[in-house]
């Protein structure tokens, strides 16, 4: 399960409109993490990334719970300059969020003493300030762990079935120390840096206990630093019994003076409190491993969890792999897709339902792969006109292979041709966001749309066609998703298309969604990912391309005309 967050943690971004809150909420998006909402007072109304921005934590937190595709807020990160981080935590904390991660360095410590009595009151957790945040990995960062996801990624390996959890007083030494643990063969469960202020919500020791409650994670690795009294209670955790799970310790600061701030405001030795030699010892004393130097850590870990018999490290085929992948496994006698052996799906899974175990790594039940076989049956052929049947039947007759002639059709679709699906989807989604912002209806929001498009002369994807009035697949998409559970109600993207097509009858242009909204529509709605959409469409088409290709070699004469060639020269004579 990790701890504090996983792959389900409805996640707010306070200050999303700013600089880093719009870098990290991208970052944290492409990793996975479950963005449902941002807030910067005055900003009502926009979306960030697709994200609706709401003025306050308060109402944030009052919309999102009665929008049924969300209900309700989990986490919260701050992105906000020092001098705002109170009013913002204040805020979040009182409407109900349960963590708080407070990003910002240079916070007044009786701003942080003001937060953490708020959240005592309420029961809620915060973390920082002055922290990097949260990972846990292959679910959910929150802040700014990692960097980008592709290095998120790469670093910090996930928990199969176990990691070490990794607590660290520093925020880039959580990174590197999950890193190099990483670089050791080691898996990691979560990954939190406390924080380097004086005053802090979750510290070394509590996070400890959710490490010792934590399934997933088998062994603790700390990099502690100089001051306060963060290791010397732990140590006391350990020693009563309440922290069993082996830790493994690196104590920054040795070469500290008294007095003299080591780098973060916590680390400072104060008297004979919170010195180098003192935190050592009481780690060492209950049982703790302490390593001298930062860079054996990683060792000392590899040593623990194999004494163990821990399956936190990884096989020496996972540790040698230059690249890995997460898609199909083969090993002598056996192949598995998604981590489900392709023999017994064989037979028993339709095409549509593997189709979409592929692209997003769950399998669907029936009804839902029915209606992903609907959906690629829908694509399968559109006629001899369309710019793919067109590229693929003139590069056939040429006497180019199969191959070549079906990629020259496939090479086609883009934006303009089969595009539609993401557009249609993303401009739905975007309507979502807008109402969820703005607190009007959907249909409000698509009748302001549907204004403003037909000011401007713009055109939405995925809506009219040029031959269909009512064209005949959707209605039958639309009958499917509703058997597999997809309505108005439960179908956001699908509800909010039906509140365009009844804009549009308003102002007495009826203008129906055609067969490539409703897949956008639909897909969005089933949790597809939009950058795959063009891919289904692609996936469909080959079938037809294929028959075309065919077709053209055998029935027609080589460099034959297929396209008009009325044209005329207007160069230069
Ligand atoms: C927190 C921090 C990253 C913000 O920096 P920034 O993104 O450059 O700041 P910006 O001014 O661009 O953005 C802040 C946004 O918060 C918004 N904001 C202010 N008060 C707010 C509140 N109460 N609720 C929500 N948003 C608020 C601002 O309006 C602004 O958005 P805008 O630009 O759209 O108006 C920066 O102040 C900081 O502390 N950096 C150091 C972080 C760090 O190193 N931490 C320790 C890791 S080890």
């Amino acid at each position: 399960m990790a701890i504090l967050i996983d792959r389900s943690t409805r996640v707010l971004v306070q200050g999303i409109t700013g600089r880093e809150g719009q870098a990290r909420t991208r970052l944290m998006l492409d990793y996975g993490t479950r963005v449902v909402g941002g807030v910067t007072p005055g900003k009502a109304g926009q979306a960030v990334l697709g994200v609706p921005v709401f003025d306050s934590a308060a109402e944030a937190m009052s919309r999102l719970k009665s929008d049924p595709s969300v209900g309700g807020i989990d986490a919260s990160v701050l992105f906000v300059p020092a001098g705002a981080v109170k009013d913002a935590a204040l805020d979040a904390i009182g409407a109900g969020v349960p963590l708080v991660v407070l990003v910002a360095d240079r916070v007044p410590v009786w701003d942080a003493m003001a937060i953490a009595s708020a959240a005592r009151a309420r029961g809620a957790r915060f973390v920082g300030p002055n922290t990097l945040g949260i990972a846990s990995p292959g679910k959910a960062v929150i802040g700014m762990i990692g960097g980008r996801a592709e290095s998120a990624r790469e670093w910090f390996k996930p928990p199969r079935p176990t990691g070490v959890g990794v607590i660290s007083r520093s925020g880039g030494m959580s990174s590197s120390t999950a890193y190099y643990l990483g670089q050791a063969g080691v898996r990691i469960s979560s990954i939190v840096h406390v924080g380097g202020d004086a005053v802090l919500g979750l510290r070394v020791p509590e996070v400890a206990l959710m490490f010792e409650e934590d399934a997933e994670t088998d062994a603790i690795a700390v990099f502690g630093e100089i001051g306060g009294s963060q290791e010397e209670d732990l140590a006391e955790l350990m020693r009563a019994g309440r922290v069993r799970k082996p830790v493994v310790a690196y104590v920054g600061g040795k070469a500290a003076k008294a007095g003299t701030r080591f780098s973060h405001a916590g680390a400072i030795i104060e008297g004979t409190r919170g010195t180098h030699a003192g935190k050592v010892a009481a780690l060492r004393e209950a049982g703790a491993v302490v390593v001298e130097s930062f860079g054996e850590l990683p060792e000392a870990v590899v040593g623990v969890l194999r004494g163990r018999g821990s399956r936190s490290l990884m096989t020496e085929a996972e540790r040698k792999a230059v690249w890995t992948t997460g898609i199909t496994r083969i090993e002598p006698n056996k192949v598995a897709v998604r981590g489900r052996d392709i023999a017994e799906l064989m037979g028993r899974t339709s095409f549509g339902a593997a189709v979409y175990l592929i692209l997003t790594g769950r399998m669907p039940d029936e009804r839902v792969g029915r209606l992903m076989d609907a959906i690629l049956v829908s694509s399968i052929d559109h006629g001899a006109t369309p710019p793919s049947c067109l590229a693929a039947r003139t590069v056939a007759s040429t006497g180019a292979s199969l191959s070549a002639s079906v990629a020259a059709g496939i090479s086609s679709i883009n934006r303009h041709h089969g595009g539609a699906i993401e557009d249609c989807a993303r401009f739905l989604g975007g309507l979502i966001a807008t109402a969820r912002s703005s607190g009007r209806t959907r249909d409000e929001v698509a009748a302001a749309e549907v204004g403003r498009i037909k000011a401007t002369g713009e055109r939405i994807s995925g809506f009219g066609h040029r031959i269909h009035t009512k064209d005949p697949r959707t209605g039958r998409l639309f009958e499917l998703a509703a058997e597999a559970g997809l309505d108005e109600a439960r179908g956001e993207h699908i509800a909010a298309a039906r509140a365009v097509e009844r804009a549009f009858a308003a102002i007495g242009r009826p203008l129906p969604i055609n067969v490539d909204g409703a897949i956008g529509a639909i897909l969005a709605d089933l949790g597809v990912e939009p950058r795959v959409f063009n891919g289904v469409f692609m996936i469909a088409r080959v079938p037809g391309l294929v028959a075309h290709v065919v077709e053209e070699q055998t029935r027609e004469r080589p460099m034959r005309r297929i396209d008009p060639v009325n044209h005329a020269y207007d160069g230069p004579m």
